[in-house]
């Protein structure tokens, strides 16, 4: 069995790596930067990434909804001797989604793995540019809660769907153990880095243009603003028991991975 990673040098892809070579299992991780180059948008790169690989961790590209290189990229995984894939989707999306449904219609066995947003956004993504900074824009809203996941419980998951009987055919939806505001959660970072860090509302469209200014597409800085809309809205602070039915534990706390990440922001 050889596992390929996408994404492998990202927050989950290396965590999967990580967890696979701790269980001596075979893997072969790849991205733009790996030995073995994979990039979604050069299909000449998948074929060598695909040679030899029986299982797939299938990280779509965030910035990009296209879901067509997914859907081209599964029969080629297939036809090349993938009999197993894990994809990572999200929380929110429809089951008529490109890329879960081009999953489905494989034809070999697959879990879909719908996470809510990655507390590791704060520590090695998005967010942390302007916690350093002091100052973290959002799209105005409530007061509303969101129940961050820990990108390791994900990786925990994905490797239990890659590696285990019985996780085929199952859409597992994904949440970290608590609720939390932007508000506790700035606040928490803070108190670990010593920093005071302030949160700026703005319109939503002015947030979506403002992730535009920094490179975003226009229609994935769309879906980001109204996630997070909706997110302090009070309307995304519901807990999913995909991490417990899987890990049998509940999920890392934030309170835990702030301690854990706390030298990031120091
Ligand atoms: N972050 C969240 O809160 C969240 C929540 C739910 C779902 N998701 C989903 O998780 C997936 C990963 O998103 P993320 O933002 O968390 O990123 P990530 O996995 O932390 O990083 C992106 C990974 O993709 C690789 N990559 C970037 N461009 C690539 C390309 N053209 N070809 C091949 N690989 C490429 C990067 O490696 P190189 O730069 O080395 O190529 C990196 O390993 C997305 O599909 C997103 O929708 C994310």
């Amino acid at each position: 069995m050889t596992i390929l990673v996408l994404g492998a040098t990202g927050k989950t892809g290396r965590r999967v790596v990580s967890a696979l070579d701790a269980l001596g299992v075979d893997y072969r991780p790849v991205s733009r930067r790996t030995e073995i180059p994979f990039d979604w948008t050069d299909e000449s790169t998948w074929a060598r990434a695909l040679d030899g690989a029986t299982a797939v961790y299938l990280v779509p590209l965030a910035m990009n909804l296209d879901d067509a290189e997914v859907a081209a990229f599964v029969p080629q995984a297939v036809a090349a001797g993938v009999r197993r894939i894990v994809l990572l989707s999200a929380r929110g999306i429809s089951p008529d989604d490109g890329r879960e449904r081009a999953v489905r219609a494989s034809g070999v066995d697959w879990t879909i793995l719908r996470p809510t947003w990655f507390s590791h956004n704060f520590s090695e993504d998005y967010f942390l540019p302007e916690i350093l900074a002091g100052e973290v824009a959002l799209p105005a809203g409530g007061d509303g809660a969101h129940p961050f996941i820990d990108a390791q419980d994900i990786a925990d998951v994905a490797v239990a769907a890659l590696t285990q009987d019985g996780h085929a055919g199952v859409a597992y939806e994904l949440s970290g153990p608590e609720a939390l505001t932007f508000g506790d959660v700035l606040a928490r970072i803070g108190e670990v880095s010593g920093r005071s860090i302030r949160i700026t509302e703005m319109p939503a469209a002015d947030y979506t243009g403002m992730l535009v200014e920094r490179g975003f597409g226009v229609a994935y800085a769309e879906v980001l603003s109204m996630s997070l809309t909706a997110m302090r809205d009070g309307h995304d602070a519901a807990l999913s028991d995909g991490v417990p039915s899987v890990l049998g534990h509940d999920g890392r706390l934030f309170g835990d991975y702030v301690k854990e990440a706390a030298g990031i922001w120091a």
